[in-house]
């Protein structure tokens, strides 16, 4: 076993490098080059990499992917996605063709607040707290004027603060719920700095007030951070068409489609172990494009599964309806994004990605995330309740499971045509090498 490192950070990525390799790696050669060969040749993009996080060694990459013929509001996209899972951009891709002939998706922002939490303990009555609260709203908004002016400026800030008493459900515990406003950041630094501030502020400002004891006075500030529950930064996205116009698809006609994707929507709004797969076929499309577009796909991750326990219950979170001839699918999610600020300046792929879709600001984006959501999940129930997942999911995963058994060039194009009708598995692709 390795001793303990001190100091690890303050070594070069050579030292770095050669210590996991003695320690961990066993001195492979083979290592060696791997982390040599995933950096970058050009300095300058290479240094840009390296100060995104610690320690970095080299790079790991993830698939840059885009997927076609995207109608949203109207627009045509192309949408940059970085995922790994190789099913997921053909799903989007062809959901995104069906559903450009019939008026494609609809997106709409409903609202953008932020919020930011300081968690703090005090002693004493309620009303003097909120007394305190009331009269030093301004006093402590002001306070982070050096910070938020360019926020304001641009049409952001904070909208509010409310006092929340949490005492009945831990001792002395209250809490300040500011709403801010970040335009077109994801706005967590920004939140944060204003928290940090307010913080100092109040527990200057609360030595002043001769209403208050010395143990009122005495508050205790355990933490100010930003919430990632986003349960008031909305969006909306949906699709719909008459029934007729979906035809057939994979022997069902569209009377039978739709009623199966009915069913399939149902049976995600009642068992858990539905909601949670069909959320995360969801998710495969949000978070691609939140990593194309350098978002926190983390924050945004657990703000949606929170949204989805949001009726006490974890459910899934797409919105079925056959009426009057029409089938109709919607989602609404709760996405926290930004457009500028934290990577999207810095991370070359990133700005590309912008650029690509147009230099959308946060709401279009949000529109923009929420219909991939919404055409992955289409695209994923539509082959559920039809053909089945794996037949498109082993068909792409075929060239995965032919490098993985060390296939020829020559191999992976005869594979190609030798199981354009059969079935992928594991073990037919390892027979199929055998013979060939
Ligand atoms: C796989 O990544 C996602 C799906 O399981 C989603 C779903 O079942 O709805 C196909």
């Amino acid at each position: 076993m390795s001793k303990k490192i001190i100091g690890f950070s303050k070594l070069s990525r050579q030292e770095k490098i050669e210590w996991i390799c003695s320690n961990y790696l066993g001195n492979s050669k083979e290592d060696l080059e791997i982390l040599d060969k995933y950096l970058n040749n050009d300095i300058n993009i290479q240094s840009i990499h390296d100060t995104f996080s610690e320690n970095t060694l080299s790079n790991f990459y993830f698939p840059f992917s885009v997927a076609p013929n995207f109608l949203i509001n109207n627009k045509n996209y192309c949408l940059p996605m970085v995922i790994e899972e190789s099913s997921v951009i053909a799903a989007a891709s062809n959901s995104a063709k069906f559903w450009y002939d019939k008026g494609g998706f609809r997106a709409k922002v409903i609202s953008s607040e932020k919020i930011g939490q300081i968690h703090f303990l005090f002693n004493g009555e309620f009303q003097k707290i909120k007394k305190f609260i009331d009269d030093s709203k301004s006093k402590l908004i002001d306070a982070t004027s050096k910070i938020s002016s360019k926020m304001i400026k641009r049409g952001g800030g904070i909208n509010s603060i409310n006092l929340i008493d949490m005492s009945r459900k831990y001792n002395n515990y209250y809490q300040l719920s500011i709403s801010f406003n970040t335009v077109d950041s994801m706005g967590a630094n920004f939140i944060n700095s204003c928290l940090e501030i307010i913080s100092k502020k109040m527990c200057e400002e609360i030595k002043i007030p001769e209403y208050l004891t010395e143990k009122e006075k005495d508050i205790n500030i355990i933490m100010s951070i930003l919430s990632n529950s986003t349960p008031n930064c909305i969006v909306k996205a949906n699709a719909e068409c008459q029934i007729n116009e979906i035809g057939e698809i994979n022997g069902l006609n569209s009377k039978e489609f739709v009623e199966k994707f009915f069913h399939a929507v149902e049976i995600s709004k009642i068992d858990l172990g539905r909601a949670v797969t069909n959320n995360k076929g969801i998710m495969n499309g949000v978070d691609s494009i939140l990593i194309s577009t350098g978002n926190d796909f983390r924050a945004v991750e657990a703000s949606v599964h929170s949204f989805a326990c949001k009726d006490g219950e974890y459910k899934g979170l797409t919105e079925c309806s056959i009426d009057n001839n029409i089938f109709s699918i919607k989602l609404t999610l709760p996405i926290s994004i930004g457009t500028v600020g934290g990577i999207t300046d810095l991370h070359p792929m990133v700005k590309l990605s912008h650029k690509l879709l147009g230099k959308p600001n946060s709401s279009s984006l949000m529109e923009i995330i929420a219909s991939a959501g919404l055409a992955q999940n289409f695209a994923a129930i539509k082959s559920l309740i039809t053909a089945g997942i794996q037949k498109g999911h082993m068909k792409m995963h075929l060239i995965n499971l032919l490098k993985k058994n060390n296939a020829t060039e020559n191999q992976i194009e005869n594979a190609k045509v030798f199981f354009k009708e059969k079935k992928i598995t594991s073990k037919a692709v390892q027979d199929f090498l055998n013979l060939n």
